[in-house]
């Protein structure tokens, strides 16, 4: 049925239209945990425009983990500077220690052995399962949030309806290739289901989406008054 050929159009529009990021490989390679991990963390508090360029630069000095790990903290928070809110660069460079001495340089490929680690809380650990592990789970942030409001027209205003949303968006995995879902639904959000004047015209969930059908998609998400 209809709802059962969600993650399948989501899968084919990202093949198309993926944006082409650094720390993306190139389709059919398999994900760089180490890189999914700093992507992760400079993505925190950071779009994807700021990050770019520090992110490569960061790959450029300390190729894998185990190189960030011998740096100094120091050299790893002069290297942060200008990206903001240092406390992760700390976390950065403690994980890196952390990855090195307890795993012997080998990420954690669960959510729960990643969240253990500093500087990683549960969107991160999911994000990083999801794209550099294909577990099946869904890193639900404010562009995903968006979309699915949308999708299914959540009447529940946020920050309360998050389980549900998180519910929800975990429909949108398929079998398989979690981690690109989860990317699919970042591109969507912030190329097309964008929070205003959406280009529903160019989605690949158009014909599914319940604010659409409605024409109201701007109202979503909902908010809770302040
Ligand atoms: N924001 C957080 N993680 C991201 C990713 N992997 N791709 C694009 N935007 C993101």
């Amino acid at each position: 049925d209809a709802a059962a050929a969600r993650p399948a159009l989501l899968l084919a529009w990202y093949d198309r239209h993926r944006r082409r990021l650094p720390w993306r490989p190139p389709p059919g390679e398999a994900a760089d945990p180490y890189r999914v991990w700093l992507s992760e963390i400079m993505l925190q508090q950071t779009g994807v425009k700021t990050v770019g360029p520090y992110f490569e630069k960061f790959v450029a000095r300390w190729p894998d983990v185990e190189a960030m790990a011998r740096a100094s903290l120091d050299d790893v928070l002069r290297m942060w500077a200008g990206l903001g809110y240092y406390s992760r660069a700390r976390n950065l460079h403690a994980c890196a220690v952390a990855v090195r001495r307890d795993h012997r340089g080998v990420f954690p490929d669960s959510e729960e052995g990643l969240r253990a680690l500093p500087g990683i809380g549960p969107y991160t650990a999911a994000a990083i399962a999801a794209i550099a592990f294909g577990r099946r789970t869904m890193p639900v942030d404010g562009n995903i949030e968006r979309v699915v409001s949308r999708l299914f027209a959540v009447e529940e205003p946020l920050p309360q309806a998050k389980p549900l949303i998180q519910q929800l968006a975990t429909t949108l995995l398929g079998a398989s290739r979690a981690g690109d879902s989860a990317q699919a639904l970042m591109d969507l959000g912030s190329s097309i289901c964008t929070p205003k004047k959406p280009a529903c015209a160019l989605c690949p969930l158009n014909d599914e989406c319940a604010a659409r059908g409605r024409g109201d998609q701007e109202i979503f998400p909902r908010k809770a008054p302040k």
